[in-house]
């Protein structure tokens, strides 16, 4: 078997056994995520690790009174209906035997600075700071982290529409770093039951060469 069988075998799992996550694993886990490059090698991430279930339950509980408050204010029931199903994949990591939030801190972009010194044109900078090179370091961090817990037997779904409710999430991480803000997360755990490969497009449409 090939090292590159392991991209295969990565998919997003959603059920969880009971089982628990022993710590040496997760620091395992974190520490492939923590090899993934990064500009400047900044490293502009940080994981919180959840592995009480009463504490990974009320984050779910947030995310679902979040949801709650924005359904309130919606007025288009047939979109109203469909931002409610969806909560489930917002909330899946309750049933998960731990969680981890990835939190992303700032990074600017090479020669930002020196663009915005010599006033250049919008346009330019833009394409500088479009990219996001700082949030592009944690996805990098992310997918480590997940072939890294596949590799390990777990299971993993990347997640952000959890996102939405942010703010009630951060408040209550309290991380107290600076200028770092919730990414996503991930439940982690050893899968249950089947888990689906979705189908991707042919290369023939995503690639073009010059
Ligand atoms: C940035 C990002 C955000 C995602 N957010 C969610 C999410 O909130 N809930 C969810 O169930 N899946 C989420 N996913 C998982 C995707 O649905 C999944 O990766 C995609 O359907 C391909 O399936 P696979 O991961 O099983 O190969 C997310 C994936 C990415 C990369």
């Amino acid at each position: 078997m090939n090292k590159r069988s392991l991209l295969f075998e990565r998919h997003s799992v959603r059920k969880f056994s009971e089982k628990e996550v022993p710590m040496e694993d997760i620091k395992e886990i974190i520490k492939c995520a923590t090899s993934a490059p990064s500009g400047k090698n900044i490293q502009n991430w940080h994981f919180v690790v959840v592995n009480d279930k009463e504490k990974i339950d009320h984050i779910a509980k947030l995310v679902e009174e979040r949801n709650a408050e924005i359904a309130d204010e919606m007025t288009d029931e047939k979109a109203k209906a469909s931002f409610t199903k969806f909560l489930r994949f917002a909330t899946l990591f309750r049933k998960a035997p731990a969680l981890i939030l990835v939190y992303g801190g700032p990074y600017e972009p090479t020669g930002l600075n020196i663009l915005q010194d010599i006033n250049a044109p919008q346009e330019e900078i833009e394409a500088l700071t479009k990219p996001n090179p700082a949030v592009q370091n944690i996805g990098a961090a992310i997918q480590n982290l997940m072939l890294a817990a596949t590799d390990m037997g777990y299971g993993t779904c990347w997640m952000t529409s959890p996102n939405y409710a942010v703010r009630k999430i951060e408040n209550y991480i309290n991380l107290g770093k600076e200028g770092f803000s919730l990414m996503a997360m991930t439940p982690l755990g050893v899968p249950e039951g089947e888990v689906k490969f979705p189908p991707r497009k042919d290369i023939e449409e995503v690639m073009t060469v010059l």
